[in-house]
């Protein structure tokens, strides 16, 4: 009887348990109907501020190359600036917020949702740090949309698209490079087909679990040790180092009260400083004392101290344990993940600026 029980709940267990394998990436994202002509406009229209209908920003604005194909910025300025990165700075007088959520890069973002031991399904890849639509091509007009973001005061929320059609139709070059009639769903498709291609499958990490031995260094080694016993990999698993689930950690975002984030992908994590939703946590070393105050916070709860002034924590924290000896390990395996091997080049002219 009682090893009955005993089975039931170690079965329950079990299937209640994350998967917390990690693994290597695939080496290509491409799908099939990504020709390199779509991808050649893809990449014109990802760098083409004609795309906004202030018509002074781009995607890659935001997620531009000499930024990890992000901002290297907590949060990011859209319309009505000027610059990138760091530097962009709101054109004087314009009354236009930062955005309230940090910009993740582009990279990889092709593989987002991908899982060990899952099917994957590029039409269903969660997007966004609370997964609010999926795949890239769905994502790719919702910035067009955005005030902050593309739209500015300019039009309607409903007319973004539309506009934006219209601005390409009224460019020769557009109307060349599309072939036939130019619509929303041919232009998310090209910038997606696109963004396939920007992906970093052969960081150390990946060669050395294909089986290249001297891929990492033996600190390297130590610290992808230190990271699965501390339990990092209840969330940050799978190929991209993340489960892509919604996980409370203790983190408000002030805009909305939400305080469930989808884990991010630990990749490249050398070009995407600052870090967490809010871009407001500065170093690696800095995330990783906030792990350690997490821990002590997820004990407390559990030992059903006063919690009512916390955030709601995910139980998975109370099954953390990371050392203070374990950080320099750990860093030490996060650099294997880094890659400086991927497209860094940007379009020589735009199609909307002839000869410009
Ligand atoms: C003003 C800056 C800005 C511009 C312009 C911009 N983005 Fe983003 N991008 C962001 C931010 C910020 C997020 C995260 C927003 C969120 O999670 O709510 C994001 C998220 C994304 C994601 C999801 C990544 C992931 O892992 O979830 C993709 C893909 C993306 N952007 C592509 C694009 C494309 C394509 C364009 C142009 C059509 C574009 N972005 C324009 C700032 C920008
Ligand atoms: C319960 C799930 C969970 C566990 C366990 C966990 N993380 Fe996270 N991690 C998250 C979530 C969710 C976020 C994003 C939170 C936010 O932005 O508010 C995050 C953010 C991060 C970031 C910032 C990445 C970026 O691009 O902004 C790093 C780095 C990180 N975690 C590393 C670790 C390490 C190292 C461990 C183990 C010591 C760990 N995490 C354990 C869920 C988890």
């Amino acid at each position: 009887m009682l090893s009955t029980l005993v089975v039931i709940l170690a079965a329950a267990t079990a299937a209640s348990q994350p998967n917390t394998k990690i693994e290597a990436l695939p080496r290509s994202a491409a799908l099939p109907g990504d020709t390199p002509s779509k991808i050649a406009l893809g990449r014109l229209l990802f760098f083409d501020p004609i795309l906004s209908a202030t018509r002074d920003v781009a995607c890659a604005t935001c997620h531009h190359p000499q930024h990890g194909w992000a901002d290297g910025r907590p949060t990011p300025l859209g319309v009505h600036a000027s610059g990138i990165g760091p530097g962009r700075k709101l054109i004087q007088g314009a009354a236009f917020l930062p955005l309230t959520r940090n910009t993740p890069t582009i990279l990889n973002a092709a593989f987002n949702g991908i899982e060990t031991g899952k099917p994957f399904d590029p039409a269903k890849s969660p997007m966004f740090w609370d997964n609010r639509v999926r795949s890239l091509e769905a994502q790719a007009l919702a910035p067009i949309r955005q005030r902050e973001e593309m739209r500015g005061d300019v039009c309607s929320e409903g007319d973004a698209v539309p506009s934006m059609i219209e601005r390409l139709n009224s460019i020769p070059e557009y109307v060349k490079l599309f072939e036939t009639e130019i619509t929303a769903d041919k232009v998310s498709q090209a910038i997606a087909a696109y963004e396939r291609t920007l992906i970093t499958p052969d960081a150390p990490f990946d060669r050395f679990m294909r089986g290249d031995k001297t891929a990492m260094t033996a600190e390297q080694q130590q610290g992808m040790a230190a990271f699965q016993k501390a339990g990092c990999a209840l969330c940050h698993n799978g190929p991209m180092l993340s489960d892509f689930k919604l996980h409370a950690i203790g983190q408000t975002d002030s805009a909305t009260n939400r305080t469930e984030f989808r884990t991010p992908s630990l990749r490249n994590l050398k070009h995407t400083a600052p870090y967490m939703h809010h871009g407001g946590t500065l170093t690696l070393d800095e995330v990783l004392l906030f792990y350690d105050r997490l821990m002590d916070q997820a004990a407390e709860t559990l030992e059903g101290g006063d919690t009512s002034t916390l955030p709601p924590l995910d139980p998975l924290l109370r099954q953390m344990n990371m050392l203070p000896e374990d950080h320099a390990p750990i860093k030490a395996f996060l650099e294997a993940l880094n890659s400086d091997d991927y497209d860094k080049s940007v379009p020589e002219r735009l199609p909307s600026q002839p000869g410009g």
